[in-house]
């Protein structure tokens, strides 16, 4: 085994390690599934293995959801991370910043990833968003934050700033409106394309029929 594979072995343990069993749908098969889906994704984009590698694996290390707001943390305890494994400081950089920019940050405020392996990376976790696996992952995410499924007085809203998207306190239907019915159009590969546009049109009957259930129409 070569001295990059090792790393990622051995980074691969230590998340598994600290996400295993964690209950807001960012758990180690999360994590997992995203790893996978950028390996996928790299194998017909090209750009750099390693970097991709670890950045899939670390991108939910320290998210702002659940460190208190802070939006850099998640790069400085991968680069911490990597230190310790002997990871040069350019790809310790590297995944550092396609942690930062990683994240959904509202539905009016611009992605920013602008190299190939953040891109990779954003598409697999955005794959992972969306479908049976996103709309499981979206239930989780509202319960663990105590939201109710549902409330049909209370509308979808725009976020204009990451800080206002952040601070969002809806009911869980809502995040399709405000971000998971987004996707699709922001995905960056044709690998992310195609699937995102599949898992849309899952969203949109699964909705539809929620609707009518809530109704008691159907
Ligand atoms: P991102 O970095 O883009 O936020 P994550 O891997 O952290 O991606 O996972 C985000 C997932 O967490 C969402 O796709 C959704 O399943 C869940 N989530 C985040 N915010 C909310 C919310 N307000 N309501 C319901 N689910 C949410
Ligand atoms: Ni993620």
């Amino acid at each position: 085994m070569d001295l990059e594979n090792k790393i990622v072995a051995e980074v691969m343990q230590l998340v598994k390690d600290k996400l295993n069993g964690e209950g807001t749908g960012h758990d180690w098969f999360h994590i997992e599934r995203v790893y996978n889906n950028a390996l996928q994704i790299q194998r017909q984009e090209g750009g750099n293995l390693f970097i991709v590698e670890l950045a899939a694996l670390l991108h939910d290390i320290s998210d702002h959801k659940f460190n208190g707001g802070d939006f850099e943390k998640g790069g400085e305890v991968a680069k911490e991370i990597l230190s310790r494994y002997g990871v040069t400081e350019d790809i310790q950089e590297a995944v550092a910043d396609i942690i930062n920019k990683v994240s959904f940050k509202g539905s009016d405020v611009k992605d920013e990833m602008s190299i190939l392996e953040g891109m990779i990376v954003q598409d697999a976790d955005r794959i992972d968003a969306l479908g049976a696996i996103g709309i499981a992952r979206a239930f989780a995410y509202g319960g663990a934050k105590q939201r109710e499924i549902y409330n049909p007085d209370i509308p979808p809203q725009k976020h204009k700033t990451k800080e206002e998207y952040a601070r969002g306190e809806s009911h869980t239907i809502n995040h399709f409106y405000e971000k998971l019915l987004l996707l699709e159009e922001r995905m960056h590969t044709s690998y992310g394309k195609k699937l995102a546009r599949e898992r849309t049109i899952f969203m949109k009957q699964f909705l539809e029929q929620f609707y009518e259930e809530w109704k008691g129409t159907r």
